[in-house]
């Protein structure tokens, strides 16, 4: 045999040799084979998308629409996306929009065209595991803020923040409402940011995904709507929350102009383009989609109140309201380990909860419940995490 055949080792770049497995999956890995555990792990509505987007693919497929369409999208899903913006009060020209395959693809499609190895990105915590991970792929180097609960929320502290941004940052990862808390950046504390940033050069990534998925008005506070359109800013989004179509892929990038030929080039090496059929579904679903929206918010605020209900009598657990987004993210007294915690529970009371450091070291000790699921199991679900509770201070 060559003696030279091993002298090269078959791991992966150090970066992604490093990253973490995925402390979610850990826990529902436990949970396969589990009768009657009811699963609220994952980030996504247990309602199917609704008729009339599948409609829409449907009779794209039979048009004929299988072949590629341009790196940017089709002109009619960035000319829907623009007027959905505008008519939300971001004015938007549809040539600052680029169609993504997803949420996570426009977010690797920003990193990879802005951050080189060594960057510094500064991100809040606890944070969805992607917004770190993606960077570090990118070969940055990601700096966290912790959020803090605060009069029964999650905030943050924004001088903090602003003391993480410091001159020679890359890059703000910012996503509000957010995944796991639910937490929301006001108007307000966007400008200060904002300011900020653009004093120092440092770029902006919102990710928006969550904007519609808030509870007492129609769409969150976002960057797009005080930034001018050649700031630093680049805005994700996608259909997957909204419109409940996770599993179509589907979002888009709204960035400054002299971006755009950069974020097609490398869309072209990533996926070249989302599909044809599944954009024509975007645009229906951005057109006649509003009263959908309503109603799936109307429903998830009450079940958000349910879930804060139900749950915020157990002692020594502490249920922050979210202003957004489809989860609550709990604090437990005491609790040093979360994923045994949330192991424990999937065992003994048949729920499947994210465990709280799936979210960064700041989530430890917390555990993160999703409640975009039908009433009656959510009531079910939160019945048995208070049993879980009551009977733990017993043992
Ligand atoms: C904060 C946040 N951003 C982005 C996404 C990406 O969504 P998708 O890739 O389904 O569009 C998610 C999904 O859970 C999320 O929680």
């Amino acid at each position: 045999m060559d003696q030279h055949v091993n002298r090269f080792d078959t791991l992966s770049r150090p970066e992604v040799e490093a990253l973490p497995g995925s402390l979610i999956r850990a826990v529902a890995n436990a949970g396969i084979g589990l009768d009657g555990v009811i699963p609220l792990w994952f980030g996504e509505p247990d309602a199917v998308t609704p008729s009339f987007i599948r409609d829409a693919a449907k009779r794209a497929l039979d048009a004929g629409e299988t072949f590629y369409t341009s790196n940017y999208g089709l002109p009619a899903l960035r000319e829907t996306i623009a007027r959905y913006q505008t008519g939300l009060g971001r004015a938007t020209d549809s040539e600052r929009v680029i169609v993504t395959s997803s949420g996570v693809n426009a977010i690797l499609l920003a990193c990879q065209t802005l951050l080189s190895p060594g960057d510094r990105v500064v991100l809040t915590t606890p944070h969805w595991p992607n917004l770190s991970g993606i960077p570090t792929v990118c070969g940055a180097a990601v700096e966290t803020v912790p959020l803090h609960i605060q009069d029964g929320r999650w905030r943050i502290d924004l001088d903090r923040l602003l003391a993480a941004l410091t001159p020679g940052t890359r890059m703000a990862i910012l996503n509000a409402p957010a995944n796991p808390t639910g937490w929301m950046l006001g108007a307000d504390e966007q400008a200060v940011l904002l300011r900020h940033c653009r004093r120092h050069g440092i770029w902006i990534l919102a990710d928006d995904v969550y904007e519609r998925v808030v509870f007492d008005r129609r769409a969150a506070p976002v960057f797009l709507e005080q930034a001018s359109p050649d700031d630093r800013l680049v805005t994700v989004n996608s259909f997957s929350k909204s419109w409940s179509m996770t599993g179509w892929r589907l979002g888009w990038i709204t960035a400054p102009l002299s971006l755009m030929p950069a974020l097609g080039k490398v869309c072209e090496f990533n996926t070249s383009c989302a599909p044809g059929f599944v954009q024509r579904a975007g645009i229906v679903a951005i057109e006649q989609g509003e009263d959908f929206i309503a109603a799936t918010m109307r429903a998830l605020r009450e079940r958000r109140d349910l879930m804060v209900r139900l749950l915020g009598d157990i002692p020594g657990v502490s249920v922050p309201v979210p202003d957004g987004a489809m989860y609550g993210f709990l604090a437990v007294a005491g609790c040093e380990d979360s994923v045994a915690l949330a192991t424990d529970l999937l065992r003994r009371a048949k729920v499947g909860l994210a465990p709280g450091r799936a979210f960064g070291p700041d989530g430890e000790g917390c555990l993160r419940v999703c409640f975009a699921v039908e009433e009656e199991r959510l009531r079910t679900a939160c019945g048995r995490i208070a049993g879980y509770f009551a009977s733990a201070a017993g043992r």
